[in-house]
């Protein structure tokens, strides 16, 4: 099965409550976006947003140039559905992060919970990697959630890799300044114990 097969049928089986990375809100990235301070006009990017709420969290906070980007359609419907029709105000766009086309320099912000840990190989993560740091506005910003060593070997079903703030610095390149990190335990809504590490990176102009 390809990866677009198994997130659309992942979010056309299951209600989003019940699926692993679900948090009703997604807090230590609206918080530290909020600790940004960007002005509300600012481009951001939640990437493999699929249907979480960050994005209903910042149009709360007057956030006007919202995009979310993800594989899958039916969490993006999901997202949009939600929002009713405040979803017009925010870019939606369906397709793999990794080789759709985006525009240069056009992102202050690139969030992503729960995606890069997916890139299994060296040639996913340096695609990723090109379309991240040419997507960025020089000085823009990264707010990445991604298993931490203790967190299980598996997300949905597949293999993930697991990141030490040392090991995700690297993983995205001397670009990228660290600026702030934390550890976070998660529980899946059906019980099991992941630790996330969140890292926030700006990128050197
Ligand atoms: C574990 S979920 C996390 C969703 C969301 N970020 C959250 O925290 O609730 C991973 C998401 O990434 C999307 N995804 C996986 N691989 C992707 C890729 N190569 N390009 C874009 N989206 C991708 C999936 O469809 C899914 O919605």
């Amino acid at each position: 099965m390809n990866q677009k097969t198994h997130w659309e049928n992942i979010y056309a089986s299951k209600p989003r409550e019940t699926l692993g990375w679900y948090k009703p809100h997604l807090e230590t990235s609206l918080q530290w976006i909020l600790d940004l301070g960007l002005p509300r006009t600012a481009p951001i990017i939640d990437v493999g947003g699929g249907a979480s709420t960050l994005v209903d969290d910042l149009l709360d906070e007057g956030y006007e140039a919202l995009t979310v980007l993800d594989l899958s359609a039916n969490a993006l419907s999901q997202s949009r559905e939600r929002l009713g029709e405040r979803a017009s105000r925010v870019t939606w766009l369906t397709g793999d992060v990794t080789t759709m086309q985006l525009p240069g320099e056009g992102y202050a912000l690139w969030h992503d919970r729960a995606v890069f840990h997916f890139l299994t190989t060296a040639a996913q993560r340096a695609r990723y990697r090109d379309q991240m740091l040419k997507a960025l506005q020089p000085g823009g910003h990264v707010i990445m959630g991604a298993f931490a060593p203790e967190a299980p070997p598996k997300c949905s079903g597949l293999p993930v890799e697991r990141y030490d703030e040392a090991r995700l610095c690297r993983a995205l390149g001397e670009t990228l300044e660290l600026e702030r990190s934390h550890k976070e335990l998660h529980t899946t809504p059906g019980g099991v114990a992941q630790m996330y590490l969140y890292c926030q990176f700006k990128k050197r102009v």
